[in-house]
């Protein structure tokens, strides 16, 4: 059995910065072999936070030779080719989200995983943060009663440069929604279920920048009428909720404060009497200090090559969560409300072969 799995990194921008600044945990069971960067410099100061002395290059091609995996940290019009390359040399790949920018790529990447018994699995970090967990827990359990209302907020200042590719619509595949809203449509979509119809809302004021929207209102309305809503900016030039989840049940609303790090319960209000305020309880029910759970999704992606077992984020669910933003891009234009019935997790219809023989091919 191989002990350690040598890693590449494509793509040495800010998202790779965070991944290598959060591999020490994992040291044991992984080596970071090569870094890839058009830009020398960029893929040297990744390199510069690992403490061995990886291969440093401008061509993927050439990191494919000493890696079993690679890690694709690209733009995302550069994941579709990048991804079948590294699956075709026979590599597993983690593959930043969003999977890729159309319907067609993306089964064209998860055609390569299964024709070359790789592991693809999407980097959607945030299925793998503990108080989402958390929180999907006590909703699942209806702990505090069942859930009708689920609205995500995140509120950052994200602006770059016009020629970055993340001003460009057609490299980014939309706008704010599609990049960085796509793991909040996901993770809505596991924890409330199958949608039925939605609305997207879109505007760019304030985010000259983008070509696509900078900001994003979406609300979704699943089977048995619960609700969620998602607002994503990337024009917040201040902000109080940042990175919140409300989640309101029965019994009370779970608040998820990311950037705190805190779930906690607001609950058992008395009845709204106007001009005097309802007296509630407070409880914390979970800390966690705040981290991008990469190190989590990364010991996930080791173990999924090591064992054959199917990513949790795999490209199937990938698609389905895409083809609900793409349905609410499309309905969008023409001013209407998105149909979503039959779309959301546990919808798509390829077959999907399992990775039985995976771990035949990493033990041999
Ligand atoms: N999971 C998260 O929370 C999260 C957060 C931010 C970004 N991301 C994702 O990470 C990916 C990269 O985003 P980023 O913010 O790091 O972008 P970035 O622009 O900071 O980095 C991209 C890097 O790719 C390099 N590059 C471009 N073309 C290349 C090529 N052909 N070969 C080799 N290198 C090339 C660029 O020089 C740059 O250094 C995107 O998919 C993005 O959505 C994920």
């Amino acid at each position: 059995m191989i002990s350690k799995i040598k890693i590449g990194i494509i793509g040495c921008g800010g998202m790779a910065k965070t991944h290598a600044s959060r591999f020490e945990t994992l040291m044991d069971r992984i080596e970071i072999s090569a870094l890839v960067d058009l830009d020398l410099e960029k893929a040297q100061a990744v390199a510069d936070l690992l403490p061995n002395n990886p291969m440093v290059t401008s061509s993927y091609e050439e990191a494919l030779d000493v890696c079993d995996a690679m890690l694709v940290v690209l733009p995302h019009h550069l994941h579709h080719q990048v991804t079948i390359d590294c699956l075709n040399a026979g590599k597993h790949v983690l593959c930043e989200k969003p999977l890729a920018n159309t319907e067609q790529h993306c089964r064209e990447m998860f055609e390569a995983a299964q024709q070359n018994k790789r592991v693809l699995m999407v980097a959607y970090c945030m299925r793998f943060h503990p108080l989402v967990n958390k929180l999907k827990e006590y909703i699942d359990n209806n702990t505090f009663g069942k859930c009708f209302q689920l609205s995500i907020w995140t509120e950052q200042h994200t602006e770059r440069e016009p020629d970055n590719w993340m001003c460009r619509k057609d490299q980014v595949g939309g706008g704010q929604l599609f990049s960085h809203g796509c793991h909040y449509i996901d993770l809505m979509l596991w924890i409330m279920g199958k949608p039925v119809r939605g609305s997207h809302i879109s505007s760019n004021l304030c985010t000259p920048w983008m070509e696509g929207e900078g900001t994003s209102n979406v609300s979704i309305e699943f089977e048995d009428g619960k609700l969620g809503y998602h607002f994503g900016t990337w024009g917040a030039r201040g902000s109080k909720l940042k990175y919140a989840f409300h989640a309101h049940c029965e019994k009370g609303m779970l608040e998820l404060d990311i950037t705190a790090g805190t779930l906690k319960y607001y609950g058992d209000a008395e009845a709204h009497v106007p001009g005097s305020e309802a007296k509630q309880q407070e409880i914390l029910l979970a800390e966690e200090p705040h981290a991008k759970p990469t190190a989590e999704e990364m010991r996930h992606f080791i173990n999924c090559i090591k064992t054959g077992e199917k990513p949790l984020t795999d490209p199937v669910s990938s698609i389905e969560g895409l083809k609900v933003i793409w349905q609410l891009y499309e309905a969008e234009a023409r001013h209407e409300l998105a149909a979503l019935r039959g779309l959301g997790l546990g919808t798509f219809k390829l077959p999907v072969k399992q990775h039985k023989k995976i771990r035949e091919c990493i033990i041999a």
